[in-house]
């Protein structure tokens, strides 16, 4: 990959060092962890290392996806975690802690009214809430400064900030006692990593260390609500479902607004990752919606596509619902004369686990199979389905409605 930032240290060795989540145990919610494994324990404390004694970001895992962390008060650090991903400065980060105590003590952050009955039932968990950004009297100068690095909320007068549930993210927070800015661990544009191997695979060289605590749970990322706007918003579908915060966030929710999924290049939102190419294997993904058992929508889309038709084409096809897997099998062999390879897999039937094969099996295909082509099998976009198509209709070069 060419590096938008010529200066960049892109010759580390990144090692991957092992953890085990359930070696890990919190007495409390604000307390520090027990870790019960030698092995978990001194990597952590590698990881730890890392973060309190130099600005170099690591790679850890959260229940949603892997997680490029940092100090989010240090405007070095931050800007080091942009640096190694090649992503976008005017994208603002979340903000990791480990407890509500966190939130209140080391990030001055009021928790507002709001936000409490999504906290009570969501946190530790994949939800991202959006809070003013706080601000402090620096005791030198006497002025009012912000909390938070400026390169991690791009200067806005937001910041996003989320308490994850995975053992290994709190831990890492909690021991080193900062709150890390941390992105999703690919390379900007890449689809989000489900393992330490895809961020070995996007960022190795370009970041110290990298924490394997085993693939996401979830797999897509958090999802991105805004209480402080009337009426509230759902920025980004994530690993709560909108049905969830309208059943728990009480009245106040009731009428959340759901935010577009995508936006031009120009257009100010406030969700700036919307803006831009995401979740992108590097073959093409063309998305069948309402398509029925594919047989049709593929033999129509073959045909009046040649370009596909050359020596040695992998078709790739992700279904999920009603794809009828040995149809399609067919229709491609009949529809190609060339030697080519159809590898067709399925994502799952429920909502959760197509969420947690989606970016992992997109880039199986791509990585490993070096795939032409990817067809993937669109669900409703209700429940996990939400999260799910807004990150498969950025991912798409084709969307085909049935
Ligand atoms: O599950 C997750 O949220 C993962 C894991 C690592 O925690 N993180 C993640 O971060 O997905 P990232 O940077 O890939 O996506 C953050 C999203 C972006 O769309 C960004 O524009 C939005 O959150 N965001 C950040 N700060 C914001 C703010 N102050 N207001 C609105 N949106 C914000
Ligand atoms: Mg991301």
């Amino acid at each position: 990959m060419t590096s938008l930032y010529p200066d960049q240290d892109l010759h580390l060795n990144t090692r991957v060092l092992p953890v085990d989540p359930a070696s890990i145990s919190f007495r409390s919610g604000n307390s520090l962890p027990t870790v019960s494994d030698p092995t978990t324990l001194a990597n952590l404390q590698e990881a730890v290392n890392v973060l309190t004694t130099t600005t170099k970001p690591v790679g850890f895992p959260t229940e949603t996806v892997y997680g490029l962390g940092a100090s989010a008060l240090s405007d070095e650090a931050s800007l080091a975690i942009y640096k190694a991903k090649n992503r976008p400065a005017d994208n603002p980060l979340i903000v990791h802690v480990a407890s509500i105590d966190q939130l209140q003590q080391v990030l001055h952050c009021p928790l507002p009214e709001i936000y409490r009955p999504l906290v009570d039932v969501f946190w530790p968990g994949p939800l991202t809430i959006v809070l003013p950004a706080p601000t402090t009297t620096d005791p030198t100068s006497g002025k009012v400064v912000p909390v938070v690095s400026s390169i991690c909320t791009h200067g806005q007068e937001t910041v996003a900030v989320r308490l994850p549930a995975h053992p290994i993210a709190r831990a890492l927070i909690a021991m080193s006692n900062i709150p890390l800015a941390a992105p999703s661990a690919n390379a900007s544009t890449r689809p989000s990593p489900t393992t330490a191997s895809h961020v070995f695979t996007d960022l190795h060289g370009r970041i110290p260390l990298i924490l394997d605590g085993g693939p996401c749970n979830v797999g897509v990322e958090s999802t991105v609500v805004d209480g402080t706007v009337t009426p509230p918003r759902l920025l980004r579908p994530g690993g709560i479902s909108l049905e969830q915060i309208k059943l728990h966030g009480g009245p106040l929710w009731s009428n959340v607004v759901v935010g577009k999924a995508t936006a031009d290049a120009n257009e100010v939102v406030r969700t700036p990752g919307m803006k831009y190419k995401h979740y992108s294997p590097r073959a093409p993904v063309v998305l069948f919606n309402n398509c029925g058992t594919g047989v049709e929508a593929i033999s129509k889309y073959l045909k009046s596509h040649d370009e596909i038709k050359t020596p040695s084409a992998v078709i790739a096809v992700l279904t999920t619902r009603l794809f009828d897997q040995e149809a399609i099998k067919s229709v491609i062999s009949d529809s190609l004369s060339t030697p080519h390879e159809v590898i067709i897999k399925s994502l799952g039937s429920a909502g959760s686990d197509i969420s947690r094969n989606l970016f992992s099996a997109l880039r199986e295909m791509d990585e490993d199979h070096h795939a032409t082509l990817i067809f993937v099998e669109g669900i409703e976009e209700s429940d996990e389905g939400l999260a799910v198509m807004n990150r498969l209709t950025k991912a798409a070069s084709t969307v085909i409605d049935g």
